[in-house]
């Protein structure tokens, strides 16, 4: 079973697992209206259980989480994880030991001997025959949601929306164990004060059918044989674990680190097992799971001696994009000596997962926008430098309005020039028509801004736009704090190289060919020319448009 597979099974086991703790713990909560509505809950829950398909989907899933659980931690190289990876691997081993009592107690007990198992038997057991037992079943429940919770987090943390709905899920994570307490002491409350009605516990005896001494007994049998069973699992596990470290510690692979630093771990480690093992920080959001990419390193050498990426892990690096020569440390087992070179810094957040994924940088047609301000060095020059701030403000505010209002990106202000980028989600069609949307408000606005200082100015405001449309690299570049999204590439040299050449023929906007074709805009009305552009073979086919005014968007270009 591919791995993929196999998580997907585990999930599904995970999710019916989890339906049946929620509505339990909704059931205990109706002990805060009365014992008599935690019964009546009961019988809608034990309808949705006690049946052959109810049986087999949780008696199923219990078994199917708790095998693969094992399996995982055979699977598992290192067993160094983080504090959160920690807590729910130890919590989810424990569980199943915690919970055969209970189990055995009600379930298995019901089965067995026929033992009706309704609220007001189990709570006269926690609540007055055996306290301690209470407690202990309350604690076994805060494991179990806790164990559920910290999965449902680590599972939905990267989707787009979950931290939109975070704060109502960790309100439901508090609020529903509480109300489920709140009601199992109240039940509890309400049964120790029937307990004391003369006859009242003889008459539940009676009807609920308590095991018989030997019945009693094989209960106990069965208890023990399952803790043995578990206990000896485990230990398989463990020792499976160590004949296979003894027979790879054999063969071994050196993982050399940027730093110089050599670690040599057993074959079968992963990159992200070998960087655990040596202590040395190492991004990995999702703890290991390839589900964020956070963990991902350029191999500097030696890729050709490691095994091809399995499907799940191809279709992570093709979602951000990865150069051939980057894999996911935590997918990656090398065969032979590798060098490598963790892209990501450690202490990455997930909330800074999904960018991360764009800092690499990645191929795509978008359409790219230079602007630039006429004879501002001269008209600098004749004012005072604050007056030449305020006044490049509020252009600038003037042109990102313009340019993020169409859709595009505002990417480098620099002196009184703008560069802009539009499409990188959308595609370079509607980018290149947000681009000339942008061109015709940006013409507006300083117009308009100009017209708002013209007794400031010696003399109005004119700007020339240059667009040009065409495949780039995209993605975050900086360093530490200042990180920007940007475009490098042809399409962005050639953008600049319109903009300047609005100067020449004295026009507020030059556009592509590749722009008119992109947005399926007409511009066979304007001048077209064919211009050079420097350390490119080709020239570009351009429309030249004077004044932008004049541009008609809805002219479409006949079909
Ligand atoms: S740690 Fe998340 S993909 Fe490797």
């Amino acid at each position: 079973m591919s791995a993929t597979a196999v998580r997907r099974v585990r999930l599904g086991a995970a999710f019916v697992l989890l339906t049946y703790l929620i509505l339990h713990l909704l059931n205990h909560a109706l002990g805060l209206v009365s014992l008599d509505a935690m019964e009546a809950g009961r019988r809608w829950f034990l309808a949705l259980w006690r049946n052959p398909p109810g049986t087999l989907a949780l008696y199923g899933a219990i078994t199917v989480h708790g095998v693969l659980a094992l399996w995982l931690l055979y699977q598992r190289r290192s067993l160094r994880m983080p504090a959160w990876e920690g807590a729910q691997y130890g919590l989810g081993l424990l569980l199943p030991a915690l919970l055969v009592f209970h189990v055995v107690g009600t379930r298995i007990a019901w089965w067995h001997a026929g033992t009706d198992d309704r609220y007001a038997r189990v709570l006269l057991i926690y609540w007055v025959m055996a306290p301690e037992r209470g407690a202990w079943q309350a604690v076994v429940l805060a494991a179990a949601w806790t164990h559920a919770c910290i999965g449902v987090h680590y599972w939905l943390r990267f989707r787009p929306w979950y931290p939109r709905v975070a704060v109502w899920l960790l309100a439901v994570a508090l609020l529903l164990p509480a109300a489920a307490l709140a009601g199992f002491v109240a039940g509890g409350r309400e049964v120790q004060a029937l307990a004391r009605t003369p006859g009242w516990t003889e008459t539940l005896r009676r009807e609920t059918r308590p095991p018989g001494p030997g019945q009693a007994a094989g209960l106990v049998r069965v208890r023990s044989g399952f803790l043995d069973a578990y206990l000896g699992a485990l230990v398989a596990v463990v020792a499976a674990r160590g004949v296979r470290a003894l027979w790879q510690r054999r063969r071994s692979v050196r993982i050399t680190y940027p730093s110089g630093r050599v670690v040599t771990v057993p074959l079968g480690f992963t990159v992200l097992d070998a960087s655990r093992a040596a202590g040395i920080p190492h991004a990995s959001v999702c703890g290991g799971r390839g589900r964020c990419s956070t963990c991902r390193v350029h191999i500097a050498r030696g890729l050709d001696g490691l095994p091809p990426p399995r499907e799940a892990e191809r279709r992570v690096l093709a979602r951000v994009h990865a150069a051939p020569d980057v894999r996911l440390a935590c997918q990656t087992r090398p065969l032979g000596d590798v060098r490598v070179v963790p892209l990501l810094a450690p202490s990455i957040a997930p909330t800074e997962a999904p960018e991360a994924d764009v800092r690499q940088g990645h191929e795509s047609e978008i359409a790219v926008l230079f602007a630039d301000l006429r004879g501002f060095t001269r008209m600098a020059e004749h004012k005072l430098p604050y007056d030449v701030v305020f006044v490049l403000n509020r252009y600038f505010e003037a042109v990102g309005t313009a340019i993020t209002g169409a859709g595009g990106v505002t990417n480098q202000f620099t002196g009184d020039g703008v560069m802009a980028l539009f499409g990188i989600d959308d595609g370079p069609a509607v980018g290149a028509r947000q681009a000339l949307t942008a061109a015709r408000a940006m013409v507006e606005r300083v117009a308009a801004l100009s017209a708002e200082l013209a007794g400031d100015l010696p003399a109005p405001m004119r700007i020339g736009i240059g667009v040009h449309a065409g495949p780039a690299v995209v993605g975050q570049m900086g360093w530490g704090q200042s990180f920007y999204l940007t475009a490098v590439g042809d399409t962005v040299h050639v953008a600049a190289r319109l903009e300047q050449a609005t100067k020449d023929y004295g026009a507020e906007l030059v556009v592509s060919e590749e722009v008119a074709r992109y947005a399926a805009i007409d511009l066979s009305a304007f001048p077209g020319h064919d211009l050079a552009v420097r350390n490119r073979a080709g020239r570009v086919g351009v429309r030249v448009i004077a004044r932008v005014a004049t541009l008609d968007l809805t002219a479409r270009t006949p079909s």
